[in-house]
């Protein structure tokens, strides 16, 4: 028989729940037994951690957050936190260890991995979808749809004034979250890092052509989706820029942690469901170092060491917005 520990680390994102439930029921049928640590790595640093069984993760896919809650470590950075995680590892006779996180989290894994001989397994989980080895990761949908509802709720009062408006998403330094929200919104631009080479340029392009769809009468208002961090100024800068420019009202709205929220969408519950299982199974076959992912609908393993975000995110955004040549300009 197995014992895992079973951590959620870094930004939670919604569909977490669904597989620490789905990790628990797999594990469950094997007889393995799963711990899970609570609040990430600070949870195997303090050997805090309950221990899951079917009655625990009853009713949980439904769930947002995290029922094992969520942290940044900052101690796994140094040689110190590992160590104190191996520890705990040791202490409770451990041999498996599944860690729901992001890229950052992985990191947090291949520096265990140099101390500790178990079997290692990530499952990509957050809203940001910047993980290689995965076409998505748990939560990114559901982050989509709530800055869906959001814009279409924008748009409404933008249209009402016929206003501009820059909507802000998250998404780290990945332009995922805002490329698929602009696309599924319907908005008129994108500005996101991918498609940026030089900024003074961009904004210039952007200046000019936000004008001209105006003076055409394009459309009755004009939204632009932004992901944060894509430039060096914040978007109430950019909503001066533009209505100075145009003369036109602009008006800047930060979605920010709401997007982190909510019951998970029926993607993020079903691909929790298949990772769950899939990392349990990675565990049976004394499989370690990997993250499990879906990639075109089968189940991939991934090396830590090549789950790193990566300039194939650009090429795969820029693709993403080739097909949308709508020329709203
Ligand atoms: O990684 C998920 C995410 O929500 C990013 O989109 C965002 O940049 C970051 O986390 C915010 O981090 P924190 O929760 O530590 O404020």
């Amino acid at each position: 028989s197995k014992k895992i520990a079973l951590i959620t680390s870094g930004g939670d994102a919604p569909g977490m729940n669904a597989a620490i439930r789905a990790v628990t029921l797999q594990a469950e049928k094997y007889q393995y037994q799963v711990l899970g640590f609570i609040g990430g790595y600070n949870g195997l640093i303090d050997n805090h951690f309950i221990t899951l069984d079917c009655h625990k993760v009853d009713d949980i896919i439904r769930k947002g957050g995290t029922i094992l809650k969520s942290a940044r470590c900052p101690e796994m950075l140094d040689n110190s936190g590992p160590k104190r995680v191996v520890e705990t590892l040791e202490s409770n006779n451990i041999d498996s260890l599944i860690v729901i996180g992001g890229d950052g989290s992985f990191k947090g894994c291949l520096a265990i991995s140099e101390l500790w001989q178990g079997n290692i397994i990530g499952i990509p989980g957050t809203i940001d979808n910047d993980i290689n080895g995965t076409d998505q990761t748990i939560g990114f949908w559901t982050a989509v749809e709530t800055a869906l509802d959001s814009i279409d709720k924008i748009r409404d009062t933008a249209n009402a004034f016929e206003r501009i408006f820059i909507v802000e998403v998250m998404g780290r330094n990945c332009g995922f979250l805002a490329v698929e929200s602009a696309i599924g919104s319907g908005a008129e631009h994108i500005v996101c890092k991918e498609i940026i080479e030089d900024e003074v340029q961009f904004i210039d392009n952007l200046l000019v052509n936000i004008n001209k769809a105006i003076r055409n009468h394009r459309t009755d208002s004009y939204i632009i989706v932004m992901a944060e961090n894509s430039l060096s100024f914040s978007a109430h800068e950019l909503s001066k820029k533009i209505e100075r420019y145009t003369g036109v009202d602009s008006k800047a709205a930060i979605l920010g942690y709401i997007q982190r929220g909510g019951s998970p969408v029926a993607p993020d519950r079903v691909l929790a469901t298949q990772l769950g299982v899939a990392a349990v199974e990675a565990i049976k076959a004394n499989k370690s170092n990997i993250m499990v992912g879906m990639l075109n609908n089968t189940a991939t393993e991934t090396a830590f060491s090549a789950t790193s975000y990566s300039n194939t995110y650009n090429q795969k955004i820029i693709r993403r917005l080739n097909q949308l040549n709508f020329n709203l300009d």
